[in-house]
């Protein structure tokens, strides 16, 4: 049994679970695309485990590359605000794009992303997320690809973060807030 980490009040989806579903998640990827090459795009940093164990499993022809966007800034909550603080390094025109992503919460992230690399004129641009949390949802969007749904919870592990913290835990969890680090008190 995976020993969880002290912070974590829940362990949702251990290593196994997550790699039986990230395999299954490639398989079904790599029926869609077959024949075709595909630019995949890691959105940095939440979904670098994801993107590695997802590639080293897909059987076409890929390329990788990865976008930095930032949506929460420090805050917990999503400010709508989406900003692009590393840019791809391939062009997207033409090209077949697979936008992976750990989680999509209030959905901005993604709307932004597919919005700008439609703009870019990219002959397609879908979305495969490991994780889905509906309850956040503020704009509309939905991923081609879908790992898990999760519940309204503060989620951390695998590439997720509270506070740049819990990102190498290889399972995924729920992060007890009794650990969130206070705000210092300004005077
Ligand atoms: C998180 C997560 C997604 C995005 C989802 O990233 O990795 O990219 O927020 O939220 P949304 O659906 O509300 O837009 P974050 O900006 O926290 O950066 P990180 O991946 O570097 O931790």
């Amino acid at each position: 049994m995976t020993e969880m980490h002290p912070h974590l009040k829940e362990i949702l989806f251990d290593e196994a679970t997550i790699q039986a579903k990230v395999a299954e998640m490639a398989a079904e990827i790599s029926r869609d695309y077959a024949g075709k090459k595909v630019l995949v795009v890691g959105i940095l940093t939440g979904a670098v485990m994801f993107a590695v164990d997802l590639l080293k499993r897909l059987t076409i022809d890929v390329e990788l590359d990865f976008m930095d966007v930032s949506s929460y800034g420090a805050s917990l909550s999503s400010s709508g605000e989406v900003r692009i603080l590393k840019d791809l390094s391939s062009a997207a025109e033409g090209r077949e794009i697979l936008i992976v992503e750990d989680i999509i919460d209030t959905g901005n992230t993604l709307v932004y992303l597919k919005r700008i690399l439609n703009e870019r004129l990219a002959r397609s641009v879908k979305i495969a997320a490991l994780l889905d949390k509906p309850a956040g949802r503020k704009v509309e969007i939905e991923a081609d690809y879908v790992g898990f749904v999760v519940p309204d919870a503060f989620i951390v592990g695998y590439g997720i973060d509270y506070a740049q913290r819990y990102r190498q835990l290889p399972y995924i969890g729920i992060f007890n807030t009794d650990f969130m680090i206070k705000e210092e008190q300004n005077e």
